[in-house]
C-alpha cells in the first residue's frame, strides 16, 4: 500500500485527480470505478477544472460507480445518479451509455446485482476504482461482517452509515435503509485502487488501516492490504491518530 501524505483536502483532491486524468489521457478507453460521498467532490471538481483548462477527452471512457440507494427515484437529489450528474457527468464529454450505476428501483435486485458484475467484466474490468472509507472502515456500502468474496449486493445499512448520511438528506429517517453496492470482491478484482481519506471524523479508520496486519470482516477496508496496487491518499486530520512509520509515509 503506497501512502501519500497531503496537507488538507484540497491538495488530496488535486493530487486524486490528476492520476485520475493521467489515467484518462494514458489510457483512452479505460474503465474507471467512481464513489461519492463527501469525501470526492473536490476530485471531480479538480477533474472538470483540468476538462476545462487541458480540453482531457473521456468520449472513450467508461465508468461504474461503488453504489446507489434502494427505492429512491434515479433524478432524487440524494441519489447517485443525480450525484455524478451534477459532479462530473455533465461537465464532460463521457457519453450517457457510458456510465453506469446500479438500478436501485430494479424489479429484481438479486438479478441487477448479478448484471452488475457481468457488465464490469464484459467492459474488461476496472482499471482504477477510486474509494472512500467510512468511520466504522467499511468500503462502498459493504458494512462490517460482510464477508470479502461477495460480488454486488443488496445490503441493510447500519444506523451508524445512516446518521453519517442524513446530513445529505436532513434526516436520519429520509434516509433509505437499503443499498446495492459493489461487493469486496467486486472491488479487489480493480487493477488498482485509489483511496481518499479527509478529516478528524476518519483518523481513527485510518490508524486501524494503517495499522492492519491482517485483514479481518469487522473491518472492511482491511481487505485492501491484500491487494497488489493500492494507493491512499490522506490528509494531515486524516492521519492525526496515525504513528509515523519510519519509511512508510
Ligand atoms: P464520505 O463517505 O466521503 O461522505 O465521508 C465515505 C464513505 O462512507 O465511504
Amino acid at each position: 500500500m503506497k501512502i501519500i501524505s497531503v496537507a488538507d483536502k484540497n491538495e488530496m483532491s488535486g493530487r486524486a485527480a490528476s492520476i485520475i486524468s493521467q489515467l484518462v489521457r494514458r489510457k483512452n478507453d479505460a474503465v474507471i470505478g467512481l464513489a461519492t460521498g463527501g469525501t470526492p467532490e473536490g476530485t471531480y471538481s479538480k477533474l472538470v477544472e483540468d476538462r476545462q483548462k487541458n480540453h482531457t477527452s473521456y468520449s472513450k471512457i467508461r465508468t461504474v460507480n461503488l453504489d446507489e440507494y434502494v427505492g429512491i427515484p434515479r433524478d432524487d437529489p440524494n441519489s447517485y445518479h443525480t450525484y455524478m450528474e451534477n459532479h462530473l457527468f455533465k461537465f464532460v464529454d463521457l457519453p450517457a451509455g457510458q456510465h453506469f450505476l446500479p438500478d436501485g428501483n430494479a424489479l429484481s435486485l438479486s438479478e441487477e446485482c448479478r448484471g452488475y458484475d457481468q457488465m464490469i467484466e464484459e467492459l474488461g474490468g476496472v482499471d482504477l476504482q477510486l474509494l472512500g472509507i467510512g468511520r466504522n472502515g467499511h468500503i462502498g456500502f459493504n458494512e462490517p461482517g460482510t464477508p470479502f468474496d461477495i460480488g454486488t449486493h443488496t445490503v441493510e445499512l447500519t444506523d451508524s452509515t445512516r446518521r453519517a448520511n442524513a446530513r445529505f438528506f436532513g434526516s436520519i429517517d429520509a434516509v433509505p435503509s437499503q443499498a446495492i453496492t459493489m461487493g469486496i470482491c467486486t472491488i479487489m478484482k480493480s487493477r488498482s485502487i485509489l483511496l481518499i481519506v479527509s478529516g478528524e471524523n476518519k483518523a481513527e479508520a485510518m490508524s486501524r488501516l494503517l495499522n492492519t496486519e491482517k485483514t479481518d470482516t469487522d473491518f472492511p477496508a482491511s481487505v485492501l492490504i491484500s491487494h497488489p496496487d493500492v494507493t491512499v491518499i490522506a490528509d494531515a486530520e486524516a492521519l492525526a491518530r496515525t504513528k509515523k512509520k519510519a519509511g512508510k509515509f
